[in-house]
């Protein structure tokens, strides 16, 4: 069975820089929108009897993404491809795991059969929201963490006495999987979510006065979660080295501005889910790597163990 890799309008970058590290040309493609709108694709290169890999990372506007990956996936099959997984580093949606207050979409789980129509062998995501997410697909979902190739990059310009720091609840788990491979001590704060863009940080538990702190997460979207958890962490004492870090960087609306001004030493995330160039202090890892590993291993039925993220 031979190897393809295509790229989706919003996976072409990574696309190209796993085809690059796979030695495998992308297979050529047309994504259009007709005058009405409707999205239009066209395989160009032969896919018949290929283990295709589909990379998309939709973000922006992630209904077209994700429409667009069903149309692709559609026609590699009837062009023939024996097998087509579906790679999104970042899930979208994945933060609609759950009805949090009352009478709302679990949006996570509506995703996961909507691409359940593209009849995709499998999926590859990177760290995704909550390990649980993979219940919520029918098909085998690899879920690859980035969190030692963050560590690698951080290692170094961590003090000794850094704290590693959950903002929230939820990444609590991560904090500690980050500081585990640091050795350092692990603290998390109380968040309480008032609306898209606003959070109110409460209690910290864990002892952070007089510490640098390096604040992790799975993502940042507006910034507001992390400038609640630096304002509750500076009235508890902590000290002004600030490092930031998360896999997905979605970076919207003033979220690079706000972080700025909380006057970080670093910002490290990936190119998961990045379609921009990012100011100083921010520092972008790339993912392609560990895809390109991951998908080596998955065409030559090899384990995967090393790549996977264990709850
Ligand atoms: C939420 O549970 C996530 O893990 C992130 O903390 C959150 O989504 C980040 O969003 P924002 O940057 O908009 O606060």
């Amino acid at each position: 069975m031979d190897l393809a890799v295509l790229g989706g309008s919003s996976g072409l970058r990574l696309a190209e820089a796993i085809g690059y590290r796979l030695g495998v040309p992308l297979t050529r493609r047309v994504v259009e929108r007709f005058p009405d709108g409707e999205i239009h694709v066209q395989i160009l290169d032969s896919v018949r009897g290929a283990d295709l890999y589909l990379i998309q990372s939709a973000v922006i506007a992630p209904e077209g993404g994700l429409l667009e990956m069903l149309l692709l996936s559609d026609a590699c099959r009837r062009a023939g491809s024996a097998r087509v997984t579906a790679v999104m580093p970042y899930l979208p949606y994945a933060r609609q795991d759950r009805r949090a207050t009352g009478r709302e979409a679990v949006g996570a789980r509506v995703v996961a059969d909507f691409l359940g129509a593209g009849k995709f062998d499998r999926v590859i995501a990177i760290d995704l929201h909550s390990a649980a997410l993979e219940g919520v697909f029918a098909v085998p979902v690899e879920h690859l963490t980035a969190v030692p190739l963050l560590v690698d990059a951080l290692r170094a310009g961590v003090a000794r006495d850094t704290v590693v720091v959950a903002p929230d609840l939820g990444a609590a788990k991560l904090a500690d999987r980050y500081a585990a491979l640091l050795g350092l001590p692990a603290a998390m704060v109380h968040k309480t979510r008032e609306s898209g863009s606003r959070v109110r940080a409460g209690a910290i538990a864990g002892d952070v006065s007089g510490r640098a702190v390096l604040i992790v997460d799975d993502m940042i979207s507006t910034g507001g979660t992390n400038e609640a958890a630096v304002a509750a962490l500076r009235t508890a004492g902590c000290r002004a080295e600030l490092d930031i870090a998360a896999t997905h960087g979605l970076l919207v609306g003033g979220a690079v501005e706000r972080l700025q001004r909380l006057h970080p030493r670093r910002i490290t995330v990936t190119d998961s889910a990045l379609h921009r160039d990012l100011p100083a202090p921010f520092e972008v890892l790339s993912v392609a790597a560990l895809l390109a590993d991951a998908i080596g291993r998955l065409h030559q039925e090899r384990s995967l163990s090393e790549l996977v993220m264990h709850a």
